[in-house]
């Protein structure tokens, strides 16, 4: 086991490039099952997450080589239409090759996903609109089980809420469906027009991505290609809030400046100066943060409840009141009680959390909750007078990479060290 030990106080400056989207790359590798021939994924992150992709890559029989932040997937041979529970637990976005093994082989036998600390995660939007392509779907014991009836039948789904996974997983049972399928309130995410960009070099006819109706026009095949992962939009608006909490001054390289859009009200409103550049960004912050204000998590191009945690952070140690609303997940709270533990005034009442900032966050042992809350944690470090140890780091290495090093690279007094 390893854990994090930060030693608080120190303000960040310099620049860093940042990683890859987990959140795109995940769903583009599910895809290259549907995508039949060798894809080559440039800016891929080196996560745990991915790995488990792999896994389920290579148990499906096809090829994976990685060679740093490449990944090559040969899907020639896809002959498995099963994905084992051990692989499904591993990562929660597995649900999203339920598509692509439809579009592939006609089936798909899954065993649900599980929740995970911030919610229930259901998959009943994702039930129900794979039936409607003619599928039959039987349920019970965690197993999914969905076969083709005859054939895959486009159709107009209207989301009852604009589901990301849910998206994802139509948009990729859409491709080779016979006829027009149009969703009617899809997610609106950077991460599904990434989707739908690579699968249309594939050779598939999706329009619309990035909106809220996207229509798939199905063809008979999808051929393999090249892509090249979109900057990850969360951990540069989480390098933000780190620098952001320092009262330092950062540039990182390799980001989309719209992507983040949603995220910058709570900068600027608590203070901080930022400059736009070309794929490039630089933020200077106060000597002390003002409040954030409200913040409403809601889906994109809404503040991005991927964000909440470590803005909870930012507005732990602010001057004034915040006030966070979480309306997304209905139990995204949990890093609340580790910052109270440091030190943070804040009151949960339901999905609402009032901040009350303090002047200092004081070092701590604590125990990350989920992937951003553990970010959060990790921010809140690096502000606090004295040394604060973080323990079981499994939840950040799914959607970090190199998040230690960089904050290193950056002047923070922060090390990775085995523990036993
Ligand atoms: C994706 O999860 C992201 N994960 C999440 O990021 C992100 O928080 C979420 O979208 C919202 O932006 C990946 O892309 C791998 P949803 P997903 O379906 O697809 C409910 C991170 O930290 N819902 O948009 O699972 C659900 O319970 C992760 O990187 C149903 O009720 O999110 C939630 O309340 C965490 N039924 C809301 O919708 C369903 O069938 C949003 O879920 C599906 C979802």
């Amino acid at each position: 086991m390893e854990q994090i030990v930060i030693e608080g106080k120190k303000r960040l400056e310099g620049e860093i490039c940042v990683q890859g989207s987990k959140n795109s790359a995940l769903p583009i590798l599910a895809a290259t099952v549907l995508c039949k021939g060798e894809n080559i994924i440039y800016n891929c992150p080196k996560l745990t997450d991915v790995n488990a992709a792999i896994k389920i890559l290579k148990y499906l029989g096809c090829k994976v080589k990685t060679q740093n932040n490449t990944v090559v997937v040969d899907s020639t041979n896809v002959d498995k239409y099963d994905i084992p529970e051990n692989l499904m637990h591993e990562m929660r976005s597995s649900i999203v090759f339920l598509g692509p093994l439809l579009g592939r082989t006609g089936k798909a036998y899954l065993s649900t996903p599980g929740g995970c600390e911030i919610g229930l995660r259901p998959i009943d939007l994702h039930i129900k609109s794979i039936k409607k392509f003619g599928v039959d779907i039987t349920e019970g014991y965690g197993k999914v089980k969905c076969d083709v009836k005859d054939k895959l039948n486009a159709c107009e789904i209207v989301l009852s809420f604009p589901s990301v996974g849910a998206t994802e997983n139509i948009m990729l049972t859409a491709c080779t469906a016979k006829g027009r399928t149009v969703i009617i309130n899809s997610a609106r995410e950077p991460e599904i027009e990434d989707l739908a960009l690579f699968l249309n070099k594939c050779g598939a006819k999706i329009y619309g991505a990035g909106t809220g109706k996207i229509t798939i026009d199905g063809v008979e095949k999808l051929l393999s290609a090249q892509h090249h992962v979109i900057p990850d939009r969360i951990m540069t608006s989480t390098y933000m809030a780190s620098c952001a909490v320092t009262g330092g001054k950062i540039k990182l390289n390799n980001i989309n400046y719209d992507h983040i859009s949603p995220t910058l009200s709570a900068f600027l409103h608590s203070g901080c100066k930022i400059r736009e550049y070309k794929n490039s960004i630089e933020i200077e912050a106060p000597e002390r943060l003002k409040s954030i204000g409200t913040i409403r998590t809601m889906p994109y191009p809404g503040f991005p409840t991927d964000f909440q945690a470590p803005v909870m952070t930012m507005a732990s140690v602010a001057k004034g009141t915040s006030v966070i609303i979480e309306n997304i997940f209905e139990s995204r709270f949990k890093h609340a009680c580790e910052l109270i533990r440091m030190g943070a005034d804040i009151k949960v009442e339901g999905k609402i959390s009032i901040v009350e900032g303090v002047k200092n966050l004081t070092g701590t042992t604590v125990t990350s909750t989920d992937l951003r809350g553990g970010t959060a944690l990790i921010i809140a470090g690096l502000c606090a007078k004295g040394k604060t140890v973080m323990k079981d780091l499994t939840h950040v290495d799914r959607g970090c990479e190199n998040f230690v090093e960089n904050l290193r690279i950056l002047g923070a007094t922060i090390r990775r060290e085995p523990y036993s």
